[in-house]
């Protein structure tokens, strides 16, 4: 290993991460030959190949994956190298990485926005997706911190809550239950539900209120995307429950309303997450102390501020 370069371990990085050489070779802006040279070598002075091809899919070897582990390493200390030495000059500056899920995307960005006007020299990537893929994000530990809103039990993290995460009913405004209150559950239950694909957390909340009643959801619609849930349910196609976030941008000409049922809101809160034990790059410490100190009160107002819809 010794003649391994620091160049060939970032490109067999990106070989793995895309199991493609010639999408490696893209975000590298390298031919695809230099790319399998470059892998070639690394292989030779490791003694054992890291790649093998089946039809057309490519598959880490064993020594392989060890590799990948051993390159994340790497990667994850020369990072917190260069965001140390920064620190000593003075400066803050690095890589933040962020995963949230996909309700925290109405809250996020503004806070990044005031915080990367703090930190100039820090620059962020910040991945929305939902509950399932972010923890196995977590699992690999890929990202520096994670917002989720229901904690996993069966990883070892350290969590910060930071903000409410309520869930409410959503349904277009002249849906005969939107002047009803207190609807019961079961009433609810007869409505078509357009939920959240599986894997969500929303609809893991969701689902879970309904087992603890005995009751069925008549999922008539499964969506991926927030978004296009408000939209069909404008559209008509049901009803479905929704993180309030979800209306930060909905003006009072909003064609939903908030159905007044009980056991709702769901009181979920949003955490910012990462795995017990890991070392913190200064980046990522830098992000947490203002996202608990500056960051709340930022967040609260977004949440006070995000017009009411009833
Ligand atoms: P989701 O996450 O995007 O997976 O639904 C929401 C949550 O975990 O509260």
């Amino acid at each position: 290993m010794q003649q391994a370069t620091l160049h060939q371990l970032k490109v067999f990085e990106a070989v793995a991460r895309h199991n493609s050489f010639t999408r490696a070779a893209e975000e590298l802006f390298l031919t695809q030959p230099t790319v399998s040279m470059q892998v070639k070598q690394l292989a030779k002075a490791v003694g054992l190949p890291l790649f093998e091809q089946i039809g057309k899919r490519l598959y880490l070897t064993d020594a392989g994956r060890e590799l990948l582990a051993t390159c994340q390493e790497i990667f994850d200390r020369l990072s917190q190298f260069g965001s140390t030495v920064a620190d000593l000059k003075g400066l803050k500056q690095g890589y933040l990485r962020l995963a949230v899920i996909t309700t925290a995307k109405y809250v996020v960005p503004r806070l990044l926005g005031s915080f990367c006007q703090r930190y100039p020299g820090i620059d962020v990537s910040l991945k929305v997706t939902n509950h399932e893929h972010i923890l196995e994000r977590l699992t690999d530990n890929r990202d520096d911190l994670y917002i989720l809103s229901q904690l996993p039990s069966d990883l070892d993290v350290t969590s910060h809550p930071f903000l409410a995460n309520p869930l409410v009913v959503l349904a277009p405004r002249n849906h005969p239950l939107a002047q009803e209150k207190n609807i019961s559950l079961k009433r609810l239950a007869q409505e078509p539900f357009i939920m959240r694909e599986t894997g969500s957390g929303t609809r893991k909340a969701v689902q879970q209120l309904f087992d603890a009643h005995g009751l069925n959801v008549k999922v008539k619609l499964d969506l991926g995307s927030n978004e296009a849930i408000k939209q069909a349910i404008i559209g008509g196609l049901g009803i479905s429950v929704l993180s309030r976030h979800t209306l930060a941008l909905e003006g009072p000409t909003s064609q939903l309303s908030i159905l007044d049922v009980e056991d709702f809101p769901i009181q979920l809160d949003w955490y910012v997450v990462y795995p017990t034990g890991r070392q913190m790059s200064v980046v990522g410490n830098t992000f947490l102390e203002y996202l608990l100190n500056e960051g709340k009160r930022i967040a609260a107002q977004v949440d006070l501020n995000s017009p009411s819809v009833d």
